[in-house]
């Protein structure tokens, strides 16, 4: 290798500085150890290590990361004989006797981790993140990791096994870490300010010749932190699949001599790839990273800054979404002319931040500039130069069409105006304006601060550039950006509605509440649609129904019976269920509740009879399935994977089914538009097949994993 002299630019090139040779990953944009990437690196290092005038050796990456990980549209296929992958990478550096550092220049995460702890020593600037958050995607580190990192923290924190609970912890939360603590837990050696490659080089220097193997460090995992890891962890089949398998894998760091280790790993490794729950997490992921493309808007629209907002109305939820600006760093005004709410606002603000310092998850100092970047006022001209206003006030068409009229004559020209509406036609609201293009919804969920949906949703006159402002808004807020087209109750909502009116004819036809909630709940809800319904309101429930688009076919009035009775959920302490003083959040099946349905079952003329927790199942999802189709049909939703997103955040849909629409490709299409045919017949016309559905299902064909797949480096 000729001193100074650079390889040809590849997916990772080497050059030798001093005897040094320093190997960059360069797989744009993350540097994934593809298959290909993989490759590349091993045979820059081979050849590094084979070559005796090479003292010594560093590992970095370009583009502002170390490295993503390994490449994981590379899971979903089967590699070819021979195919090299970052375990062959880590067992290369395992082997080699030369000095190994790792150069951290940003996100070191999975596989990438992994090959940095197969190096000697590793450096990184203050930017950089480690993580092994495979646990994310249904899988577990597979490269070493399970192995190394209960080693190495155990070896560097040996007190009182708190390097095995950070271990655990750390994989079992998949979190990365900011550098900083990082080298404080042990896993990074230092933290460079300025060039890392130049002091990696310095330290490979100093150190050549030196191995710290972290394979041959001795650990002991005790037997009850094992057992106490698995009763921690959710079982098995609600999501737990993979987090009992990492707590196998790591308890082997400790029972095996590392080579065991490392072959039990990836056993366990390669039975959870081609698992169920890791598909789903997988296709969630992707699914993630598609929510910001949308087809049809050239990509030299580029979103408006959004320096300052303001908030409409200072209830619950408008407070709660001027906090989610105010933790984005957005500076954010709260208007309202109501006393009482403002300082109801205030102290909600407050409270919510310091009790995340009492929980120790603030320092007290950003607490405080986090409560002070939210302030309140009263008069439109307090607000006439902020960038974005997000209303949220009553949920009635003429009060927010007079709000938006005052916005419009105050707030600047150029400013977005956006509505909180939950069901409202957008474009309606926006004909109360003079910039119907500027007008859009942002339809948070409750509570705000908390839930990670956000509907960015576009009405016919809403720009391109107002779109795109609302999605990288998303992002910046740190939600999940779901596009929806401007139809009743866009996307959740819609498919809430059908999903909760087949709960309730359930309950028509011989269920009671609690059958149904605990059938959805043993799926992997955590609550099912009863208890949900007394969360929100029967009674907000009922003015939605009263405001809804006629529809053509019959609902249940079983919830008109409760909200007849005063039966409001929640908020009354009793609706599907009843709740005590003690614990007002707790449904308790009650039987007041279950005689008003069995007095309406009888007033419709229906016998009841047995159900099975299948068919509610069925009924309820497939229900949800077919609204989903619907809505892909009308164009109202971009991609079932964008159904999906919404589902799983929104309205707590598991995880490791994937959300309804990938839910249907494992149930099959055809089954589902088979059944629903069935049902039209047995149930009544209300089970329509969406045209969508019928047009997948003929075709025998699923609603899709991601498109790209396959097209990898
Ligand atoms: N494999 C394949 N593609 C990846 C990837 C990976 N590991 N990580 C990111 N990408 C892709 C994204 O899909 C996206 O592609 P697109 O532009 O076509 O949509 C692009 O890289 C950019 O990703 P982001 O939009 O997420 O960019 P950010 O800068 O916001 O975040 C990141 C970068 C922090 C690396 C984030 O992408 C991330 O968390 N990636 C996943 C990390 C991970 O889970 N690694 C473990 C992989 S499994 C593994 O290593 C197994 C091993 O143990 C054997």
């Amino acid at each position: 290798m000729l001193e100074t002299e650079a390889r040809p630019a590849s997916l990772a090139s080497s050059e030798t500085r001093d005897g040094i040779a320093v190997i960059t990953i360069a797989n744009p944009p993350v540097n994934a150890l593809s298959f290909k990437t993989s490759a590349a690196l091993l045979a820059e290092f081979e050849a590094a290590d084979a070559d005796p005038a090479i003292k010594a050796i560093v590992i970095t990456g370009a583009n502002g990361f170390f490295s993503g990980g390994a490449d994981i549209n590379d899971f979903l296929s089967v590699p070819e004989p021979g195919t090299k992958t970052v375990r062959d990478v880590v067992a290369a550096l395992e082997k080699s006797n030369k000095t190994i550092v790792a150069a951290i220049d940003g996100p070191a995460l999975g596989g990438g981790l992994e090959t940095a702890l197969a190096c000697d020593y590793r450096i990184a600037t203050s930017k950089s993140k480690v993580g092994l958050p495979e646990i994310l995607l249904g899988i577990i580190p597979g490269a070493g990791g399970t192995q190394r990192i209960p080693r190495l923290l155990a070896t560097k924190n040996p007190l009182n096994y708190g390097g095995i609970q950070m271990a655990l912890q750390f994989m079992l939360q998949g979190k990365p870490k900011d550098a900083i603590p990082a080298k404080g837990m042990g896993i990074l050696d230092e933290i460079v300010e300025g060039d890392v490659v130049a002091r990696a080089v310095e330290l490979a220097k100093e150190k050549a010749g030196t191995k710290l193997r972290i394979s041959q460090y001795k650990i002991l995992v005790p037997p009850p932190l094992v057992a106490l890891a698995h009763g921690m962890v959710p079982p098995e089949d609600k999501g737990g699949y993979a987090a009992h398998k990492l707590i196998d894998a790591m308890e082997a760091a400790s029972d095996l001599e590392y080579k065991f280790g490392i072959a039990r790993e990836a056993r366990l490794f390669d039975e959870l790839v081609r698992s169920a729950p890791a598909q789903a997490a997988m296709h969630i992921f992707f699914a993630e990273r598609e929510l910001g493309k949308v087809p049809g808007i050239s990509a030299d629209v580029k979103p408006k800054e959004i320096a300052s907002a303001a908030v409409l109305g200072a209830g619950t939820m408008g407070t709660g979404i001027a906090m989610v600006f105010a933790s984005a760093g957005i500076p954010v005004k709260v208007i309202d002319v109501n006393a009482e709410a403002v300082e109801r606002g205030k102290k909600q603000v407050a409270d919510t931040y310091a009790s995340q310092v009492k929980k120790g998850r603030m320092k007290p100092e950003k607490a405080q500039a986090l409560t002070d970047a939210v302030t309140f006022v009263t008069d439109y001209n307090d607000i006439k130069d902020v960038d974005l206003v997000v209303e949220a006030v009553f949920e009635s068409m003429a009060v927010k069409k007079e709000v938006f009229a005052k916005l419009d004559a105050t707030v600047k020209k150029d400013a977005i105006l956006a509505s909180n509406t939950s069901t409202l036609d957008i474009a309606e609201i926006a004909s109360a304006t003079s910039r119907p293009d500027k007008v859009l919804g942002l339809h948070f969920f409750a509570p705000a601060n908390i839930m990670q949906l956000l509907e960015v949703v576009r009405a016919k006159d809403t720009s391109d550039e107002t779109v795109v402002t609302g999605m990288s808004l998303a992002k910046k807020l740190k939600k999940k950006g779901v596009l929806s087209g401007n139809a009743f109750g866009f996307i959740g909502n819609r498919m809430l509605f059908d999903y909760i009116r087949e709960a309730t004819f359930l309950l028509e036809e011989g269920a009671t509440p609690k059958q149904v909630d605990d059938a959805i709940k043993n799926f992997g809800f955590p609550m099912g649609p009863f208890a949900m319904s007394d969360l929100s309101g029967i009674d907000v429930f009922y003015k939605i129904s009263q405001e809804a688009p006629k529809q053509p076919y019959r609902s249940s009035e079983i919830a008109h019976r409760l909200y007849e009775a005063g039966r409001y959920g929640q908020k009354t302490m009793s609706g599907f269920f009843k709740y005590s003083e003690e614990d007002k959040r707790t449904p308790i099946e009650d039987p007041v509740a279950n005689e008003i349905i069995a007095k309406e079952r009888e007033r419709i003329g229906v016998k009841p009879r047995t159900i099975t927790d299948e068919e509610i199942i069925n009924r309820c999802l497939f229900a949800l399935v077919n609204q989903g189709a619907e809505l892909l049909g009308t164009g109202v939703a971009l991609r079932p994977g964008d159904e999906d997103i919404a589902w799983i955040f929104g309205y707590g849909f598991p995880w490791f089914e994937g959300g309804p629409m990938h839910w249907a490709d494992t149930v099959g299409v055809k089954k589902i538009y088979d059944q629903i045919l069935a049902w039209q017949k047995d149930l009544g016309p209300h089970w329509q097949p969406a045209p969508r559905l019928k047009e997948i299902a003929e075709k025998n064909g699923t609603f899709g994993f991601r498109p790209t797949i396959g097209a990898t480096n």
